[in-house]
């Protein structure tokens, strides 16, 4: 088999690469290890930044956005039993983030694919990459028991953390950046109506919590637990109790709706990312070279940013044989991804409880956030970086 990008992974990188290629003519191969009913029913996370969104939208992929995402102008931060708000549109001239899960963007991506009859393979692991530094790179791969090869110019390596892409690349090519934080989040879906209109993260003496919602029925909430927490652990009951609790605020009065939960997991939290991210004619794109902890909401749309500059870079040489988009691919991606991960890594520290924490760290967590809901500069950095920063971000 032949074309022009092989496209590990049918994530939102690897389905949103090949959707935008096929948009001007370029050909593309997906290969995807999982079945599509797998790939589609994935939790994920929810939070779309108005780039994104603009993308999707550009991409023809905004009916389903358009009619079912949830607009959300701000976010509340609840600390010290005290709820603040941050509103984006009068402090991002006018941006607002869409609430919509990462399992609707993949079931529109999917869609998208298959009407365009693209060339799109569930149950096709990619087990070797050969030739990278030749103009002819292969991708092995294994379907219905049968192995394959794919010939390609270029090969994008969207297959996540676990993926094989990343792995090819020679070790002393690439530098790993990585911090694991001694927490996770446990993370429930529920058949109950959100009880906020916007999502609200908490800092509390217990630990985070988040509020956040799918649709106008089914709610999405978060608690801080510990790494080596068992999901048996925590019956329904507790953890309900639990998030009740740390919702729960001094002044004005909130109501935690409850419901039946429909999905319930652990999740282990790491920043990480390597840099370069491309290696001759391989490029890395997505989870398989950057994981941000979720508390900024920025891993899909660090995803959705690198591709928007690889596909430009791959259209660029395509139609104008320009190969600087490709060149500096990695550095431009590299910086934004960056400044997501300051970010990330930064809502994380001001939010959870750390194990080494001690009385003065958490009177200085409290004196961040009042700080980050009062200041204007403050609330201005806060809000821009969560609607997102532009890819050319200048300030
Ligand atoms: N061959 C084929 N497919 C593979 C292989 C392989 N050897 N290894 C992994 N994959 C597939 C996985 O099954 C997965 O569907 O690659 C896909 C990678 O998709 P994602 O993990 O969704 O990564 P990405 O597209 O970069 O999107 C990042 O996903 O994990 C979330 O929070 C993250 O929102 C972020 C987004
Ligand atoms: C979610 O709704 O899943 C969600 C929202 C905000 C975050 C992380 C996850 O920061």
């Amino acid at each position: 088999m032949k074309t022009q990008i092989g496209i590990i992974g049918a994530g939102p990188a690897g389905l949103l690469l090949s959707h935008l290629l096929s948009l001007q003519g370029i050909d593309s191969v997906v290969l995807e290890s999982r079945s599509q009913d797998y790939v589609i029913g994935r939790v994920r996370a929810g939070v779309l930044e108005q780039g994104t969104v603009d993308t999707l939208k550009a991409a023809g992929l905004g009916g389903r956005l358009e009619n079912e995402g949830l607009e959300h102008e701000g976010i509340e931060l609840l600390f010290n039993g005290i709820a603040r708000r941050i509103d984006f549109p009068s402090l991002t001239k006018g941006k607002k983030v869409t609430v919509y899960g990462q399992k609707e963007v993949i079931i529109d991506l999917i869609a998208a694919r298959q009407a365009a009859k693209a060339k799109l393979y569930f149950e096709a692991k990619a087990s070797k990459i050969e030739g990278l530094e030749s103009d002819k790179p292969v991708i092995h791969f294994e379907k219905d028991g049968q192995q394959h090869r794919l010939e390609c110019d270029f090969v994008a390596g969207c297959d996540g953390f676990h993926g094989i892409a990343r792995k090819s690349i020679p070790n002393d090519v690439l530098t790993v950046y990585e911090r694991e934080y001694p927490f996770a989040w446990l993370g429930i879906l529920a058949e109950a109506a959100p009880s906020s209109h916007e999502l609200i993260y908490a800092n509390t003496e217990s630990g985070f919590a988040l509020h956040s919602m799918r649709s106008p029925s089914i709610s999405r909430n978060y608690l801080q637990c510990d790494p080596k927490d068992d999901i048996a652990n925590w019956s329904d009951e507790q953890i309900w109790q639990e998030l009740s609790q740390r919702l729960a605020r001094k002044e004005g009065s909130f109501h935690l709706n409850t419901g039946k939960i429909i999905e319930k997991s652990i999740t282990a939290m790491r920043s990480f990312v390597v840099e370069p991210m491309r290696y001759k004619n391989l490029f890395l794109a997505g989870d398989s070279a950057h994981i941000v902890p979720p508390t900024g909401a920025k891993g899909m749309n660090l995803a959705v940013a690198d591709i928007r500059i690889l596909s430009k870079a791959f259209i660029d040489f395509y139609k104008q044989t320009d190969t600087n988009g490709l060149d500096s691919y990695s550095e431009t991606c590299l910086r934004r991804v960056w400044l997501a991960m300051r970010f990330s890594w930064w809502m994380t520290s001001l939010l959870h409880k750390f194990p080494d924490d001690d009385a003065f760290a958490y009177k200085l967590q409290l004196a961040q956030l009042d700080y980050a809901t009062t200041s204007l500069a403050a609330k201005t950095s806060l809000a821009e970086n969560y609607v997102g920063l532009d890819l050319d971000f200048k300030g």
